[in-house]
């Protein structure tokens, strides 16, 4: 392991979906750096997982690529029998994996439509049901983490903020919020902590149109009060706060790590 960096989540397992790429895969890299064995799951890209898997051994870490489609089912419950197949246990799951498919309203197809909610918000259910069935039948242990376990949502800021030409997403976003948090009143009492994360505009392929060129860029940081746009790692290091018990008091929440996107920048010299 590099240096002597800080290990907060030494002995734990964890779960990443959409762990191949953008966000999700910083999140990995960064859970893996703070101590914990991870599950890298994918659904298209074996390349991507892999490189993460490597990146992950290469530093002393442990991690093991599963492919899934979050949205079905039969195939989440498999997901999990794998991880706990590998590593044993669970006490993390970072339901990441999310997808765009943008259009104009009238346009939008009731395909374009159904994708969207099955992966972003289906997937979230199906994969957070696993995992609170698992960490129920683990229970508690307090040498290993605080919580029975963690859950961590990955929303977007347009879980508050609208977003014209992308319904779907923006609707699949404000579900999560809410599921998240409904689900955190649920389970607080069996010490399960629920939360979410909301990433502005980070520098990933699903936003490439939005940073690609300088013209984009610009408008883009027009709405980022920081002033710069983020990176994969900006969230990492919120996920492993949240995973952590340095965060232990914390449930059913949403951090916003947006650079104050959701501080409505419009308003600087107007309204
Ligand atoms: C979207 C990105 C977008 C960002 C800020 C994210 O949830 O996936 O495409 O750049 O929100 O608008």
């Amino acid at each position: 392991m590099p240096g002597n960096a800080p290990r907060p989540l030494e002995g734990q397992v964890a779960l990443v979906t959409g762990g191949s790429s953008g966000i999700g895969a910083g999140v990995a890299v960064a859970l893996a750096a703070a101590g914990a064995a991870v599950g890298v799951n994918y659904a298209s890209s074996p390349e991507g997982a892999a490189a993460v898997v490597d990146e992950i051994e290469r530093t002393g870490g442990a991690a093991v690529a599963l492919q899934t489609d979050v949205s079905r089912e039969e195939q989440v419950e498999a997901l999990f029998r794998g991880l706990l197949n590998r590593f044993g246990r669970l006490d993390i799951l970072v339901a990441n994996a999310g997808i765009q498919k943008d259009a104009a309203f009238a346009d939008m197809t009731l395909d374009q439509w159904r994708t969207v909610l099955d992966i972003n918000l289906t997937g979230q259910f199906l994969c957070a049901r696993e995992a609170v069935r698992i960490f129920d039948r683990q229970g508690r242990d307090p040498g290993r983490s605080a919580a029975t376990g963690k859950i961590i949502c990955m929303s977007s800021v347009h879980e508050v903020i609208p977003w014209a030409g992308h319904v779907n997403y923006a609707a699949s976003k404000g579900g999560i919020m809410l599921m998240m948090k409904s689900l955190a009143q649920e389970v607080a009492s069996r010490g399960i902590r629920v939360n979410g994360i909301a990433p502005g505009a980070i520098q990933t392929d699903i936003n490439r149109a939005a940073w690609e060129t300088p013209e984009a860029l610009q408008r883009l940081l027009a709405l980022i009060p920081y002033g710069r746009i983020g990176l994969p790692e900006d969230v990492a290091r919120a996920a492993v706060w949240l995973a952590s018990d340095a965060s232990d008091y914390v449930t059913g929440t949403t951090l916003f790590v947006d650079g104050g996107m959701t501080l409505y920048p419009g308003f600087r010299e107007n309204g």
